[in-house]
């Protein structure tokens, strides 16, 4: 089919699709070679009404496409974090798609480009103040340039390096580059520094530029940080976040050498959980992360368990086990210890697919250590702690699992509180902040128990809490922790004791 016939079948519906917005347009299309006629915000321009939610969604119907909208008038009221009027535009059919950019401010012509099948744009305007909106259209383009993604680098402790298209030879036009750094945990930090950098200038790097972002999927957000010209950016080093999310988009023309960027992940990861056990009856579930999904690539996961006296016994027991093989274990392993450290008392390295031994000690502190290169991923463990004895601790500590980190998906932990003689028991939580809301507690709670896991249930919390206490007429308590599967808080620290 030639062109423009093809083109002549291209129509628009203007808010053909219906919404609870009169002002929105859901229904514009094209396909590649396709320029839009332009489109006005309501009232432009003059003043906008107040109150709006208007919603705009382009389809060029490939996601090989490229989807560019030009402002040609942009006035909305200013605000450095555009928080009162805006246009968010974002890569994607809806709003909980990747965030582009939010836009506010007065603008002379601009363009925001997005590469996919969809494009969603929301203008909101507040009660206040009014702008006269903007203008824009639109053109869709089929990508030319070949893919030059890299979404999965990293995974843990390391270093690399990422370089433009062609380096250190010009980068092509109308680049769309797009990586991703996992650090494997929120709690390492990534250092970014520039070895080369030469793009294309301009005051507001509109043309040519490398934007850093956070997140998994790099929302736009207040921190993003867009570089272009021949200054290499200062070494950036980010810390609380688990991804760095990098773009690196050229225009249709002038190009230049490009740039090496070094990146290093360093620091632990949050996988530690060194506040396992508790007195006999206490038990709980150890999964390596991800599970029973694949773990993480170049992790090292310390964990502790301990029985509170060295007549008590502890027992590991194990539900599932996959973990890449090699005679020496020598790519990644599970070592167990007995003792508190990951440096004596080693009791074993395991990897393959066979179930390790029931292993049991009268110890008072177990540990195991599980470490994973940089290739081949298994779905790692499925294993139970037990602590069995007859030494009970007539006071304690029981912190969540990963404390003073966050606590981990999946968990479930029981600890017993049974001090000698008691029949009244004080639990004093100094720390309490856990995902989800009281009563119902339905992602993440500590529920205390009398007597048993299946005992009468006498509390559940859950939720940020100011430290607070509870006292409860028993001889013995079990505290259960359990999480689910999304969302982690740093998680709680109890002390208890008995008062009689
Ligand atoms: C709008 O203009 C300001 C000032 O010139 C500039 O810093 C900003 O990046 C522009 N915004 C867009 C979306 O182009
Ligand atoms: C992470 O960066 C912060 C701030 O630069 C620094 O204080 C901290 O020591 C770093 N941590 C690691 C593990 O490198
Ligand atoms: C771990 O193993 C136990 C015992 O086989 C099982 O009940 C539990 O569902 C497993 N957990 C997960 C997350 O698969």
């Amino acid at each position: 089919m030639k062109k423009s016939l093809f083109s002549a079948l291209i129509f628009l519906v203007l808010a053909g699709v219906k919404d609870a917005s009169a002002c929105s347009m859901l229904g514009l299309t094209g396909v590649p070679g396709f320029s839009s006629p332009s489109y006005s915000s309501p009232g432009h321009p003059s003043n906008n009404p107040h109150n709006l939610d208007c919603y705009y969604r382009i389809n060029a119907q490939s996601s090989s496409n490229v989807i560019a909208v030009t402002f040609s008038q942009f006035n909305l009221e200013k605000h450095s974090r555009c928080n009162f009027d805006y246009l968010a535009i974002y890569e994607g059919p809806s709003t909980s798609s990747r965030l582009i950019g939010k836009y506010c401010g007065t603008n002379s012509t601009f363009t925001v480009k997005g590469r996919g099948s969809q494009m969603y744009m929301h203008y909101h305007t507040d009660s206040t103040v009014p702008s006269s909106g903007f203008r824009f259209r639109f053109t869709i383009r089929a990508s030319t340039t070949p893919s030059c993604d890299q979404l999965s680098i990293g995974g843990g402790p390391g270093t690399g390096s990422i370089s433009s298209p062609n380096y250190p030879q010009n980068y092509p036009d109308n680049a769309d580059c797009r990586y991703r750094i996992n650090a494997g945990s929120a709690t390492r930090n990534i250092t970014l520094t520039f070895t080369a950098f030469n793009l294309e200038a301009n005051s507001d790097c509109r043309y040519d530029y490398v934007e850093v972002r956070t997140g998994f999927k790099g929302n736009w957000a207040q921190t993003a940080r867009k570089y272009c010209g021949s200054t290499v950016p200062a070494t950036q080093v980010i810390t609380g976040q688990q991804y760095v999310y990098i773009q690196f988009f050229t225009d249709g023309s002038v190009t230049r050498s490009g740039f090496n960027l070094q990146w290093t992940v360093s620091g632990a990861g949050d996988c530690d959980q060194l506040n396992l056990g508790g007195a006999p009856g206490s038990n709980g579930v150890i999964l390596s992360p991800n599970y029973p999904r694949e773990y993480p690539k170049n992790i090292d996961c310390k964990y502790r368990v301990q029985s509170s006296c060295s007549s008590n016994y502890i027992n590991f027991r194990f539900n599932a086990f996959n973990i890449e093989a090699h005679s020496q274990c020598r790519w990644d392993y599970l070592e167990v210890f007995n003792s508190c450290g990951t440096t004596s008392g080693s009791i074993g390295k395991f990897c393959g697919t066979t179930l390790p031994g029931p292993l049991t000690r009268r110890s008072s502190c177990m540990s195991m250590r599980f470490k994973t290169d940089g290739s081949v991923a298994r779905t790692g463990y499925n294993m139970t702690y037990t602590v069995s004895g007859s030494c009970y601790p007539s006071y304690g500590i029981i912190q969540s699992p990963g404390y003073p980190m966050d606590y981990h998906n999946n968990a479930q932990n029981n600890y017993v509180i049974q001090p000698p003689n008691a029949n009244t028991i004080r639990l004093r939580f100094t720390t309490f902040i856990l995902e989800g809301s009281e009563p119902i507690c339905r992602y993440d709670s500590v529920t205390i128990k009398r007597w048993s896991e299946s005992g009468t249930q006498l509390d559940k919390f859950c939720g940020t809490k100011t430290p607070f206490t509870r006292t409860y007429s028993a001889s013995r308590l079990v505290l259960m922790f359990k999480t689910d599967g999304s969302v982690v808080r740093k998680g709680f620290m109890c002390t208890y004791s008995k008062i009689n």
